[in-house]
């Protein structure tokens, strides 16, 4: 998983934690960079940031010559976090993300080139001095494929749909527990079966099954594994 030739390119490492729905990514991401005092960026999010500017331009994933209709936006967009709350140019827009809605938009567009190209961009440019934990579906295959660390993390469907129901219930979202289910396994196929950069495990990656774990214990592991390798002497430093 550690790469010797990979570790000196940068002063500290990329850490890449892809998984599907409800995984606990974002939870072990966030704890995982706070632990490390790295900083941590939610890819999802951006997608999801995507979806809000091209729904507030009309545009949907049925809009007919799409791509063309995209790349304005696209080309513009300005995205930032402010700890928890994301940007989207200059407006805070955190609660209009965590929608279904937004969530089926952002998985639908984000099997198109251009917004993956965009978005590749965009991280990889927060990225490239490292000290980043990031999380999506493609960090390990595609945005770093030169992660020094690399996690894939996943659990069983219905553990899954229940903390994503009770995740949206803590946000007031007025949603079932059957309707979370069945979006969530919608959502699974849409992005493990897209053409491009589908979600998958990167052969390198660490799977970790956070079914039956504490995801807070996931955090404790994935840290210590960091700091064994890193004080193993594999070195973070430029030589
Ligand atoms: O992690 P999330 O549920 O907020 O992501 C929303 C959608 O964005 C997800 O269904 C697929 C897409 N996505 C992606 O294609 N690549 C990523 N690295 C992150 C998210």
């Amino acid at each position: 998983m550690t790469r010797a030739k990979q570790v000196v390119a940068r002063e500290k490492p990329v850490v890449a934690i892809d998984g599907p729905v409800g995984a606990g990514k974002s939870t072990v991401a966030r704890g995982l960079a706070r632990e490390l005092g790295f900083s941590y960026l939610n890819t999802g999010a951006m997608y999801r940031a995507v979806a809000v500017a091209a729904r507030e331009a009309g545009v949907g994933a049925d809009t007919p010559d799409l791509e063309r209709r995209l790349a304005p936006i696209l080309a513009g967009i300005r995205i930032a976090f402010d700890g928890e709350r994301i940007i989207l140019d200059g407006r805070d827009i955190s609660a209009l993300v965590t929608t279904p809605e937004i969530g089926d938009l952002a998985s639908r567009l984000s099997a198109i080139g251009i917004v993956r190209d965009r978005m590749r961009e965009l991280q990889r440019a927060a990225g490239a001095h490292g000290g980043v934990v990031m999380e999506g579906r493609d960090i390990g295959t595609a945005v770093f494929p030169d992660a020094e660390f690399k996690f894939y993390l996943d659990a069983e469907v219905s553990v899954r749909a229940h903390r994503r129901y009770e995740e949206l219930a803590a946000k007031g979202v007025a949603i079932g527990y059957d309707e979370v289910l069945a979006q969530l396994k919608e959502r699974d196929a849409r992005d493990t079966g897209r053409a491009l950069a589908p979600l998958k495990r990167a052969d390198d990656a660490i799977v970790v099954d956070s079914t039956a774990l504490d995801i807070f214990s996931v955090i404790g592991e994935l840290k210590r594994h960091i700091l064994k390798t890193i004080n193993a002497g594999k070195g973070l430093k430029r030589s």
